[in-house]
């Protein structure tokens, strides 16, 4: 089974990403992380990736599509993929259709997270992950654990990204009206679109998608 986790910045693809990993033994492919691993390479286009992310505006089609093609032709994805911040404009949907009917697959679900602006704005400017194994969390509704350890996998060190302050967040949730928006009419128009309540909490979601899914 191969889905879609649409939605704006903190609505909580990440999230609800990894335990679809963990109970179903999916694939996350994330262009987020791809694209902050890229940054850290040094090269000429992981600088100028870091500055487009850094002030929250897309990355182009072209690299984003690149990289999951890379990942596709992998081919390794038993439980099936879930795309976590892909795609995020019409061409890369359409990129998306492509490469996957070139592998044969289908894509069964997209699955809209609805969360109101106020709320992705507490959502990010609380968020930290663990720097070890990517486990996320929120000064508030997922606090690092009393003993400072990560709850998953035991690391001490947490970290808080660039592209977290309110200023980006703005350029962020702008991209997501303009450019992505569009995916839901997209795919509702193909009869694709599932919509939970992202505002509920992280259990609720989750077992929203869940019956989806089932
Ligand atoms: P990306 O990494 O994809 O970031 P994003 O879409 O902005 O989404 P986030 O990771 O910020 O949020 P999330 O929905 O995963 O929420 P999370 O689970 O962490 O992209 C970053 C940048 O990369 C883009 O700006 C762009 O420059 C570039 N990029 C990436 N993909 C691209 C593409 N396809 N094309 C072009 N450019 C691309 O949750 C957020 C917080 O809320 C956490 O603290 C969490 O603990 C908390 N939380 C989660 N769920 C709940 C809940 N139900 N209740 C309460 N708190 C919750
Ligand atoms: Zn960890």
């Amino acid at each position: 089974m191969n889905i879609i986790l649409l939605g704006p910045p903190g609505a909580g693809k990440g999230t609800q990403a990894r335990r679809l990993v963990d109970a179903r033994n999916m694939i996350q492919l994330s262009t987020g992380d791809m694209l902050r691993e890229a940054r850290t390479s040094g090269t000429e286009m992981g600088k100028k990736v870091a500055e487009v992310m850094d002030r929250g505006d897309l990355v182009t089609d072209e690299i984003v599509i690149g990289l999951i093609r890379e990942k596709l032709q992998l081919g390794e994805a038993e439980g099936g993929y879930i795309f976590d911040g892909f795609p995020r404009t019409l061409a890369q949907a359409d990129a998306l259709s492509n490469l996957l009917s070139e592998l044969n697959e289908t894509l069964d679900h997209v699955v809209e997270m609805q969360v109101d602006d106020d709320a992705l704005v507490a959502r990010i400017t609380g968020r930290s992950t663990c720097a070890n194994c990517g486990e996320v969390y929120h000064d508030v509704t997922k606090p690092i654990p009393g003993d400072g350890k990560c709850s998953n996998c035991g690391a001490t060190e947490f970290k808080r990204r660039a592209d977290d302050t309110e200023e980006a967040l703005r350029t962020r949730l702008l991209a997501y009206y303009k450019q992505t928006s569009p995916l839901i009419g997209y795919y509702y128009a193909k009869g694709d679109l599932r919509s939970v309540d992202g505002l509920k909490d992280i259990d609720e979601v989750a077992n929203s998608i869940q019956t989806i899914l089932s």
